[in-house]
């Protein structure tokens, strides 16, 4: 089955590293559809040209953040949940989409949500591609710890592994689960819920969908780290400032 990965993304420093590096790791993954939603009100040339020359299957799509939603500068990154209207956008697309193909709402497909600076070995997309409704697996360096993982007994999930408000209905990093598309099409209401509080938005999209006891556990029984969520440095620019105001800044035709 095909394996179409969510990826909201929004305009920063970093933003064209990000996903040159996500782009490259996606290249070597067998049948995988990229969805790339930008968090603003436009499809931005950087990520329209990005993706042009990425030799990958995608679709490009984009969905501000409502300024309510949206993080202010110095707000703490944990205020407000990031990505909600991007993944439900990307949702929105993927049933209109599939609804029109061939086969309607009983097709293979497994979807994935990837965030633009984690880090993705290829190992994990093969252990999703055999999802039949929601896979689960390790997540490392997030929480606060090493890993977070599901606790695997008899072969089924019976706790989670984490630090951090372990009676959260599911709590699992995004980038820890999968879900098969047509459970994704036969829940054509289930979302991410950008009221949903701090460590709850991965819950609000899962509890409509699955039990804990019908979670499947990939990974070895959740016992190997094959993603991370990693965060990348806000780069400094004070160099770039002092140049500026002598007159020698960067030049802004220059895409980094
Ligand atoms: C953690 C989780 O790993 C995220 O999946 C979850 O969305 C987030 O917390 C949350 O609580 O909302 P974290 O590393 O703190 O992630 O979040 P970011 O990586 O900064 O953002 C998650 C995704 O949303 C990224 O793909 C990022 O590009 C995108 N994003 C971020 C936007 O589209 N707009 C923004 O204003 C900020
Ligand atoms: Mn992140």
């Amino acid at each position: 089955p095909a394996i179409f990965v969510i990826t909201p993304t929004y305009a920063r420093l970093v933003q064209k590293a990000e996903l040159t590096r996500l782009s490259q790791t996606f290249l070597h993954v067998p049948q995988l559809h990229w969805i790339v939603v930008e968090d603003s009100p436009h499809k931005t040339p950087l990520v329209t040209d990005l993706l042009v020359k990425s030799g990958l299957t995608y679709t490009h799509l984009h969905m501000p953040t409502t300024k309510d939603h949206k993080l202010q500068e110095g707000d703490p990154s944990w205020l407000k949940p990031r990505g909600v209207e991007q993944r439900n956008e990307g949702l929105r697309w993927l049933r209109e989409d599939r609804r029109a193909q061939p086969g309607g709402d009983n097709q293979q497909g497994v979807v994935y949500f990837a965030d633009d600076d984690n880090t993705y070995s290829l190992q994990i997309f093969e252990e999703m591609r055999s999802t039949q409704r929601v896979s689960v697996w390790p997540v490392g360096l997030v929480g606060g710890m090493k890993y977070e993982r599901p606790v695997v007994e008899g072969g089924k999930v019976v706790r989670f592994h984490t630090g951090w408000r372990p009676t959260r209905p599911f709590p699992i990093d995004m980038a820890g689960f999968a879900v098969s598309l047509k459970l994704v099409l036969a829940n054509p209401d289930a979302c991410f819920d950008r009221e949903a509080p701090i460590g709850f938005l991965e819950s609000s999209f899962l509890k409509g969908l699955v039990t804990m006891d019908e979670l499947e556990p990939k990974a070895d029984n959740c016992s190997k780290v094959l993603v991370w969520h990693t965060r990348t440095e806000k780069p400094k620019m004070k160099q770039e400032e002092a140049m500026r105001s002598q007159g020698l800044g960067s030049d802004p035709a220059v895409e980094v």
